[in-house]
């Protein structure tokens, strides 16, 4: 028997833990501001209703009917098909290769969770503390020696399986998340910058939202999600088949996306208390904030439930793609658990390595559009293998798949949400895929706006 989830609260918990990430708190805030706030928030929430939201179905659909590990699902559903029924590595390659740099990136957020407790920001110059980071990028040893530590951070939480390693974890992990975000953003509304990041988050201002912006929307949307990297057709695949997928996908993408606010409300305030302009990225959370976290009332506190949230919401992220991993090697391999976690992440921990070194020893490799290696890894999968995986998976769904078997799997009793079968039927058939083919060939440059 395959293992499952405890129930409902566990697996909505490991999905939104997959689904927030970094991209919440350092993307999805700065992506709002540049492009018009409100105006932009309510395209978003468009862009998940018709593209991401339906593509999770999906992926809950395919999992959880096939039981399976993710290239097993695609072989299990569609044998028949010489193409179809390969899909699986591709979100399997994504998921290993996204995991190794995330790793890095995540690394990162552990070191900086080290400098806040020792207070390293408090009293210090603005610029020693924006080269921090410098420093810690060029360090080898050091970047080696927070990816040791995320990777077996995963390692042990996914090795201790489904019910009692990754729900266990995430029932930690986001809890606390959510109350740290709540009590941050709490404080920030307090601060002379709050009406300065309200208005930056919230105001619509349609002058400012292109129709860049509005791919910018559907792309996130996709990614925010995690889907095309096989997690959550690997965790929909311990789902109880009781379980109702509409309900628990729209809450799911509901969290997704208050999380994002949220995170922006708790950032933007602050930044602006002390005069500084936002940026995206690496740069706002390693440079801008340790800044902010070092001139402001109870600054080394914050920095210190900074960095936890942050961690945390790396980690759950990347726990989710080392599962898609090591159900592969379970399923497919036949390996137990304890060996398929451990080679898995032995497996990304090397693979991982380049990407460590990339602004020290191996600063001089640049594969893709003199970019390092760490970044060319991202250009790949951001803009090719996750929205090629999307484009697939939407059409997969929607005209390969057979009916019935997406009918049953939302349909529970044959009868309930039929309603909604019809209105994602459509959307998966007709609108998802078009939205991720523009977003795909805007990003190669082959649409130029
Ligand atoms: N949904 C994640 C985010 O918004 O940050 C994307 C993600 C990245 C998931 C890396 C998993 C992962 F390891």
């Amino acid at each position: 028997m395959r293992n499952h989830w405890s129930g409902r609260l566990g697996f909505i918990l490991a999905a939104v833990g997959s689904a927030v990430g970094l991209g919440n708190i350092w993307k999805f805030p700065y992506i709002t501001g540049m492009n018009g706030g409100g105006a932009f928030v309510l395209v978003y929430l468009v862009a998940i209703l018709a593209c991401g939201l339906p593509i999770l179905m999906a992926e809950f659909i395919v999992g959880r009917h096939a039981q399976k590990d993710v290239v097993g699902s695609f072989r299990e559903l569609t044998p028949q098909s010489a193409f179809w029924k390969h899909l699986g590595w591709l979100n399997l390659a994504a998921s290993f290769i996204i995991l190794s740099y995330y790793g890095v990136v995540a690394g990162w957020t552990l070191d900086y969770l080290f400098k806040a407790l020792c207070g390293a920001f408090a009293g210090q110059e603005p610029e020693a503390i924006a080269g921090m980071f410098g420093a810690l990028v060029s360090d080898p040893v050091r970047q080696l020696i927070s990816l040791t530590l995320f990777m077996g951070l995963c390692l042990l939480a996914v090795i201790g399986g489904i019910k009692d390693g990754i729900e266990r974890w995430n029932k930690v992990l986001m809890p606390t998340l959510f109350v740290l975000l709540i009590v941050m953003a709490g404080y920030a509304l307090t601060t002379s910058g709050a009406t300065a990041g309200l208005k930056f988050m919230l105001y619509p201002d349609f002058s400012k939202l292109t129709i860049n912006g509005v791919l910018e929307a559907i792309g996130h949307s996709f990614f925010t999600l995690s889907l095309a990297m096989g997690a959550m057709i690997t965790y929909a695949s311990y789902m109880d088949k009781k379980e109702p997928i509409y309900p628990v996908s729209i809450r799911i993408a509901f969290l997704d996306t208050l999380v994002a606010i949220i995170a922006g409300l708790a950032i933007f305030p602050i930044v602006f208390s002390v005069g500084m302009e936002p940026g995206a990225g690496p740069g706002l959370i390693f440079k801008t904030l340790p800044q902010v976290f070092a001139t402001i009332p109870m600054g080394s506190i914050l920095a210190v439930l900074f960095f936890i949230l942050l961690a945390f919401a790396a980690l759950s992220s990347a726990i989710s793609l080392l599962e898609v991993l090591t159900a592969f090697m379970i399923d497919e391999k036949k390996f137990n658990r304890r060996k398929a976690t451990i080679w898995m992440t032995i497996a990304v921990y090397l693979t991982g390595i380049p990407s460590a070194l990339s602004y020290s020893l191996l600063a001089q490799v640049k594969p893709i559009k003199n970019m390092e290696i760490l970044d060319s890894l991202d250009y790949l999968a951001s803009n090719f293998m996750l929205p090629i995986g999307g484009l697939l998976i939407a059409i997969y769904a929607g005209h390969i798949l057979e009916k019935k078997i997406s009918r049953a799997e939302i349909c529970e009793d044959g009868r309930s949400f039929l309603l909604i079968f019809n209105i994602w039927y459509f959307t998966i058939r007709y609108i998802a895929p078009v939205a991720v083919l523009l977003v795909f060939l805007t990003k190669i440059g082959i649409i130029k706006l």
